[in-house]
């Protein structure tokens, strides 16, 4: 079982590099790590594993966080109360996406960033991913709120992008009413 200090932090400079894209088929390798991520991510969003295990909460999670540089993210979307829904997406793209932006308002989040960050992280409200299964099979997903922030978050770090890069650093908060709040 994956453990929180296995997930790489933010002044590793792995996490600057771009992530290649994934040959098919996926290597037993490439599917052990999925599972992984996955298990983690739905743990540490149920609250007495998340103690249990000392996990930190997070809903998304790549690959190159674990140190691997392949095009992998996985998201575990809490969509209603205790129920999760899992997308794996491999080199995955933006096809569209809205016009309206949004953030974070408490701030967004990183299991690679061990501290609390303020500021404005402008993301797409809406985006539709296209990408490949684990089979190779491709298709497309749409996301909506902080679904559409986790995708653009978790391609962002395949890109070597931290959200906190997005932040003014002169001023974290400016234009923020050109976005609406989440
Ligand atoms: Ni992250």
């Amino acid at each position: 079982m994956l453990k929180t200090c296995d997930i790489l932090d933010e002044k590793n400079k792995v996490l600057r590099e771009i992530s290649k894209d994934v040959v098919f088929p996926l290597t037993k390798e490439d599917n052990k790590l999925i599972k992984t991520m996955i298990e983690y991510l739905t743990n540490s969003q149920i609250e007495e594993k998340a103690e249990k295990y000392d996990l930190r909460p997070g809903m998304g999670m790549s690959a190159v966080q674990l140190g691997v540089l392949k095009r992998i993210f996985v998201v575990v979307h809490e969509y209603e109360e205790g129920k999760f829904k899992n997308y794996i997406l491999i080199n995955p793209k933006i096809i569209s996406n809205s016009a309206e932006k949004i953030y974070v308002e408490e701030g967004e989040g990183c299991l690679s960033v061990n501290r609390p960050v303020e500021g404005i992280v402008p993301r797409y409200a809406r985006v539709t991913m296209e990408a490949f299964d684990e089979k190779g099979n491709k298709f497309q997903v749409r996301g909506r709120e902080e679904l559409a922030i986790a995708f653009q978050h978790e391609l962002d770090h395949l890109n070597g992008i931290l959200f906190f890069d997005h932040i003014d650093k002169k001023n974290p908060f400016k234009d923020k009413d050109l976005y609406r709040a989440i």
